[in-house]
């Protein structure tokens, strides 16, 4: 169970960013036969007011409806392209659709068709947690040299911290870019909040050892560290990591290569250092779709990502083998909760007059969220 969901069974807890998670009115029964037919009125009557924007973790019956697909950095591009719809339902998680805000204009809605679609990893990051590391690498006398390098899978929040200390956001598709960024910056890099895509992307594309990057746990004073670790540093890395991708072991990898010849394992960067060292490939979500793609008929892949993207590039590409890197059932459970019924429900409702699950950014919070958001759609491609 993801720790939103946890979060989630807690009464009286501070959900944060996971406000609200009720429908008003009455949500469709999943086994709704009328139910497609009933998102396709609702898609009709909204035509051109509307734009759908689908993340490939999301389910099949979503997809189906997406106007354009693709991975966190597409997603945010596409929202920040268009100022024509009124009405933006991002079927994804929590944290893609505050970005979609703060890049969209002010008259623009977003809509997240679930309100319970968060992201564990983002939730290992707090504010209050990021602002006491800052105050750590002042008192150690390293924070003005220091650029944060934020991942998309974090709150506005902590986004906002990065844009007001000169940083920038990062997807798995740029994150070299970004880091390469931030050294003509600085001489040291916070890479917050996934670990491993932080670690991976300085030691497996920048050439910088593991004994560069340290690990900020920020359950421990002082993240754990010495002032002489954090001083020799170059990137210090948060201690966050995703639920989903951090399962892929080294294990599996050796497993799958003992029972399929041949096969390419194609994994995605928020995987273990471990598991990316030895794998054959490595990239974002669409960068994994492009590999499939351009690949022979007849070969084999092991794929290391989330599940539904992988049961649908094997229903697609049946002319090659391709698999699930490891044994258990691997769905984003957040991602999940977007679902035909939540997202027909959400369509209907803003047919109906009521705007229901909008995510809106504080003025406050979009200002500096929006230049480090900025910082990265202008990196170079
Ligand atoms: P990308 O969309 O950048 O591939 O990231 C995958 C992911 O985990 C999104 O939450
Ligand atoms: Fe978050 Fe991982 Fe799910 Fe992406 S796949 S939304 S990082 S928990």
């Amino acid at each position: 169970m993801a720790l939103t969901d946890l979060l989630l069974l807690g009464r009286g807890v501070d959900l944060s960013s996971e406000r609200g998670v009720s429908c008003t009115g009455e949500l469709p029964e999943a086994s709704d036969p009328s139910l497609v037919e009933r998102g396709e009125k609702a898609r009709a009557a909204l035509g051109d007011r509307a734009l759908i924007l689908g993340h490939h973790y999301q389910r099949d019956e979503v997809i189906a409806f997406a106007d354009i697909t693709g991975d966190s950095f597409k997603l945010a591009q596409s929202a920040a392209a268009q100022s024509a719809a009124e009405f933006i339902f991002f079927c994804g998680v929590h944290f893609m659709a505050e970005s979609a805000d703060i890049l969209t204009g002010p008259h623009q809605k977003v809509i997240l068709p679930d309100l319970a679609a968060g992201c564990s990893m983002a939730d290992m990051a707090t504010q209050s947690q990021v602002d006491d590391c800052w105050t750590a690498l002042e008192s150690v006398g390293i924070a003005s040299k220091t650029i944060p390098v934020t991942y998309m899978n974090s709150s506005a929040a902590i986004k906002s911290f990065t844009g007001k200390h000169g940083g920038t956001i990062c997807t798995s598709s740029n994150a070299k870019k970004a880091m390469e960024w931030a050294f003509t910056q600085g001489d040291k890099i916070l890479f917050l909040p996934d670990q491993h895509l932080g670690r991976n992307t300085a030691v497996l594309s920048l050439g910088l050892t593991l004994d560069d990057c340290v690990l900020w746990n920020p359950w421990k004073p002082m993240g754990g560290l010495t002032p002489d670790e954090l001083k020799k540093a170059k990137v210090i890395l948060w201690r966050g990591h995703c639920s989903v991708h951090g399962r892929f072991s080294v294990e599996a990898v050796n497993d799958v290569r003992s029972r399929i010849p041949n096969v390419k394992i194609l994994v995605h960067p928020e995987c273990q250092h471990e598991v990316v060292s030895i794998a054959d490939r490595v990239g974002s979500t669409e960068a994994i779709i492009k590999i499939v793609e351009a690949s022979e008929p007849g070969s084999a892949w092991a794929i290391g990502t989330e599940l539904n993207l992988v049961s649908r590039l094997a229903k697609k590409h049946l002319d090659k083998t391709i698999v699930f890197l490891d044994k258990s059932v691997c769905y984003c459970s957040t991602m999940n909760r977007i679902d035909l019924p939540h997202l027909v429900w959400a369509m209907e409702s803003v047919v109906n007059g009521h705007l229901v699950n909008q995510i809106s950014v504080s003025a406050d919070v979009a200002a500096y969220s929006k230049l480090a958001l900025e910082r990265m759609l202008a990196l170079p491609l």
